[in-house]
């Protein structure tokens, strides 16, 4: 394996985030190299290689393992998989990038720490959220004071649900819109205010529009609290029509700053007729719509694989570790069973022998 030039990377997937993940090389080609790819489906990894110009292609991710040039391996597959893959990555002595929530299980994210630590890769959990431009510039305000102390940190995410099956069966997702997309907002808020213990968790979901697809809540508000006073509010929705809709709020005893990721960068647009693509989940383009520009860029993505490169080479160190997706997990864990209980979780909360997060809370209410 060479220790010079670019970071030869494969890619588990080949869909939605797999594409993210080849988009954001492409745009930011000096520290890393697509060179394989792997999707069980006849035909998938051939469609993402052509149009990416990637050299290598396979229909099963192990063989793409046995590659010896390839440094780091990137997994966009469901996240039922996740562990299962990031273990496998470690034993062939390959560096992981994992993709948002974690895994399955506190159990798993054990393992998945121990095994990259035991074969000396990295564990680099992909929290694009600690590289989007606008919530990282404000971070920085926050950093030198703008704020003075930061009492309460708010960050939501909501669309109207998913592209893909999977995500809405619980066995393979492992939870609806808090699994999904709350786990954005709790390594947000932790990270905002510089890694807190947390002492609490509470957590209100319910399933208001889909339940005909699916057992997980497409609705979801959690509070955190921290030890240092602050509090966190993690607001997700897949019951939100109109396209993505992603906003961070700071506040501090000496100021306040809001922050819309796609507002600020949008054209506020009529259209009679449509146009070919406004914003990740819109359902049309026609009438009002807010078309974004630079959208990968703005979420951060290319940043973060350029930064995870970048470890690879020990030019940089991670700053987003598989401990962070554990601490993560761990909250997810007490949201669900808050929301089945009705009462505050105090952490540490480790139940012994859970499948998935969501039963804390299915179990809880039936
Ligand atoms: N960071 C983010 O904002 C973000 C956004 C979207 C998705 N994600 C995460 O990325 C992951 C993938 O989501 P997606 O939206 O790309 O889903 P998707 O359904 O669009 O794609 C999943 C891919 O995994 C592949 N796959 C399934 N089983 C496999 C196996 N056994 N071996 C290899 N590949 C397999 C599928 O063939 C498909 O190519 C999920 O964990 C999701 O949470 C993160």
């Amino acid at each position: 394996m060479s220790n010079k030039g670019r970071v030869k990377v494969g890619i588990i997937g080949s869909q939605f985030q797999a594409d993210i993940h080849a988009e954001s090389f492409r745009i930011m080609p000096d520290e890393a190299e697509v060179v394989a790819v792997a999707s069980p489906t006849p035909g998938n990894a051939e469609k993402l290689a052509k149009k990416y110009g990637i050299p290598r292609v396979f229909t099963d991710y192990k063989k793409m393992l046995a590659e010896d040039d390839i440094e780091m391996v990137t997994i966009t597959a469901p996240n039922y998989l996740h562990a299962q893959m990031t273990i496998d990555i470690a034993n062939a002595g390959k560096q992981v990038v994992c993709e948002k929530p974690m895994c399955m299980t506190l159990e798993e994210a054990d393992l998945m720490i121990e095994t990259c630590r035991r074969k000396g890769v990295l564990l680099m959990f992909a929290e694009e959220l600690f590289f989007t431009p606008k919530y990282v510039r404000a971070k920085q305000m926050a950093d030198e004071g703008a704020f003075g102390k930061v009492y309460l940190v708010k960050q939501s995410e909501k669309h109207f649900g998913p592209h893909a099956p999977w995500f809405w069966d619980v066995e393979l997702s492992g939870g609806g819109v808090l699994m999904d997309m709350g786990c954005h907002g709790i390594a947000f808020c932790y990270w905002f205010l510089d890694r807190p213990e947390i002492k609490n968790v509470y957590c209100q979901m319910s399933t208001h529009v889909h339940s005909d697809k699916t057992k997980g809540e497409d609705n979801s508000i959690c509070i955190l609290e921290f030890a240092n006073g602050a509090v966190g509010l993690v607001e997700d929705s897949w019951a939100r029509r109109g396209g993505m809709d992603d906003c961070i709020e700071v506040y501090g005893e000496g100021g306040v700053t809001y922050g819309n990721l796609h507002m600020g960068n949008a054209l506020p647009t009529y259209s009679e007729y449509g146009y070919g693509y406004a914003v990740e989940k819109a359902p049309t383009t026609q009438c009002w719509t807010y078309p974004v520009f630079e959208e990968i860029w703005n979420y951060g993505f290319p940043q973060e694989l350029h930064h995870f490169a970048r470890c690879v080479r020990g030019k940089e160190e991670p700053k987003v570790t598989g401990e962070d997706g554990r601490i993560v997990q761990e909250v997810l864990y007490a949201a669900y069973k808050s929301a089945g209980t009705g009462r505050k979780i105090e952490l540490p909360f480790r139940p012994e022998g859970i499948k998935k997060p969501i039963d804390l809370w299915l179990n809880e209410k039936s």
